[in-house]
């Protein structure tokens, strides 16, 4: 369909604002992919209801998230940045493949155990089956790569479980995904506990920095990064604060965490602490200047949801209707 070139897909909750984890082991990597593949980067707003939201803030967040997608380097016109919402296929395969997936397989979930503790008062049939959905976008688009972080490998592996037992049954149906997961950064740490992922829904704030945090604020969540008492900087698994920040700095910086290591012989936590705090700053500067001029261009954001979303629904009902036919539902006439 893409003149030989391998598709793509990934996607973002807009929920909670992106994290430096959020972009350091996704976002990151995809900008610059679009030369060798198709690409696919969606907004995943059906998933983000699978927890309660305020409808307004959601409308907001996914705008805001599409924005960031751009102001990460994502050329618009090269890559189809969309709203899941937008694309009803989605939903429509999502629910064919829950016929295909056990109840046993998404019991084993660490991200469902994990959510489910966390909002005990709303454990609902679509934080259960969210991996399903997660299945659909990808095999949606026949994706060969889904560049992610660590925490969605699981999510990943029940994609292809579901994908290979399909295609056992109705023949080569989707295409086999892989993941495909940075060198550095695929796990961010929280600043403050090190030993948890730095995740949008931290509740404390210090934990985590934000794409759209100021100079000032990185800075002071970086000088007050949780490390330990063995004052040396070594890339090893003991110390778990500076490995995180070895980890941040390297990927900031494309330094290897050895050349980091290197360069900080002999140095105090003190000075590296800083040093990591620039590095995030000047990261962040230019995708914050992007974001601010386009939040001024209501009319160059509406016409590419507009457009993309078209680009998306099309791709994705070649494989929809093929799976409709395979499973047996009665042809459209024309
Ligand atoms: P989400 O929105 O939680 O996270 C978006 C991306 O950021 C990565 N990530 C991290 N990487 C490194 N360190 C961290 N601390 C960190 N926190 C998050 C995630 O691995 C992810 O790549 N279920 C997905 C969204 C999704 C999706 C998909 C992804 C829905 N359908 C299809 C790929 C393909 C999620 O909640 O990601």
């Amino acid at each position: 369909m893409f003149e030989g070139k391998k598709v793509l897909f990934s996607g973002m909750q807009a929920t909670g604002n992106l994290t430096l984890g959020n972009y350091l082991g996704a976002l990151r990597n995809w900008v610059n992919l679009c030369d060798e593949y198709e690409c696919f980067y969606s907004v995943v707003d059906l998933h983000s209801i699978t927890i309660r939201q305020d409808p307004a803030t959601l409308r907001k967040r996914a705008r805001s998230l599409l924005m960031i997608y751009i102001a990460a380097g994502l050329d618009p016109e090269k890559n189809c940045l969309y709203y899941q919402s937008h694309v009803s296929g989605h939903a429509e395969l999502a629910w064919i493949l829950d016929c295909f997936t056990y109840m046993g397989e998404l019991n084993r979930m660490t991200q469902f155990k994990d959510k489910s503790a966390k909002h005990a008062d709303n454990i609902n049939a679509g934080l259960f089956t969210y991996p399903v959905l997660m299945a659909a976008d990808i095999l949606l688009y026949q994706a060969d790569v889904v560049p992610v972080g660590i925490d969605q490998k699981q999510h990943l592996e029940i994609t292809r479980d579901i994908a290979q037992r399909f295609n056992a049954i109705y023949g080569d149906v989707f295409t086999i995904p892989e993941g495909y997961y940075g060198k550095v950064g695929a796990k961010i740490m929280s600043l403050q506990d090190p030993s948890k992922k730095m995740s949008k829904s931290d509740e404390n704030p210090n934990g985590s920095i934000y794409l759209m945090d100021d100079p000032d604020t990185v800075m002071r969540k970086c000088k007050r990064a949780v490390t330990d008492s063995e004052a040396q900087i070594l890339y090893r698994d003991e110390q778990p604060g500076i490995h995180n920040l070895i980890d941040i700095y390297s990927a900031c910086t494309s330094k290897t965490p050895e050349e980091v290591v290197k360069e900080f012989d002999g140095k105090g936590y003190g000075e590296f602490k800083m040093a990591v705090g620039e590095a995030v700053i000047s990261v962040l500067k230019p995708l914050q200047q992007r974001y601010a001029e386009l939040e001024k261009d209501k009319a160059y954001i509406d016409e590419i949801i507009k457009a993309n979303a078209e680009k998306a629904s099309y791709v994705s009902s070649k494989t929809l209707r093929k799976v409709q036919h395979k499973v047996g539902f009665p042809d459209r006439v024309r």
